[in-house]
């Protein structure tokens, strides 16, 4: 059985820091969910404090500008507990955030159920597939540019693999 066929209702995206990725990853998504039609919420958050509260990197903003993204509204935040019942899907950047993530979940009480499946961005890539997106916080241009190049083909599977789920299900399930 395959669950990722499902369009979920809220997604989070989550890297290290919350300044670069996820926030590039979330508002990428949120156009592209907009241009499908699909009604799906996304945020973003770090498995790190380091940055909470703030803007998003003003390289992260720049590179993703020149691509008529917006990042600018976004601030910095951590990853919750309350994260993995308020969503239903979360997605890590890399495999490094996987790890954290998935040690998380389990650190949840057995008893409890948490709604989330997490999974890797890239999971359904049909060019970047099981690879994670570099953290680019101590590189340069090209690693800028190689993170959107990216996030933008992950997001494009995701909400092909959503539109297709969401054609095939009733209007309460959308
Ligand atoms: P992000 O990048 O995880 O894509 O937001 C990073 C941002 C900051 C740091 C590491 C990665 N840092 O070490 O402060």
């Amino acid at each position: 059985m395959s669950l990722s066929s499902d369009a979920p209702k809220r997604v989070l995206c989550v890297c290290l820091g919350n300044i670069c990725r996820s926030p590039t990853a979330q508002e990428v998504f949120r156009q592209h969910v907009a241009l499908a039609g699909l009604q799906i919420e996304v945020d973003s958050a770090g498995t790190a404090a380091y940055h909470v509260g703030e803007s998003p990197d003003k390289r992260s903003q720049q590179f993703a500008k020149s691509r008529g993204y917006n990042l600018s509204h976004h601030t910095g935040r951590h990853l919750s507990q309350q994260d993995f019942y308020d969503y239903d899907l979360i997605l890590a950047m890399d495999t490094n955030n996987l790890t954290a993530l998935k040690q998380l979940q389990q650190s949840l009480t057995a008893s409890e159920h948490t709604a989330a499946r997490i999974a890797l961005f890239s999971e359904h890539d049909p060019v970047f597939v099981g690879q994670d997106v570099p953290d680019p916080y101590y590189g340069d241009a090209e690693d800028f540019e190689q993170v959107l190049d990216q996030i933008e083909s992950s997001v494009m599977a995701w909400v092909d693999r959503w539109q297709v789920a969401c054609k095939t299900c009733s209007k309460d399930e959308m």
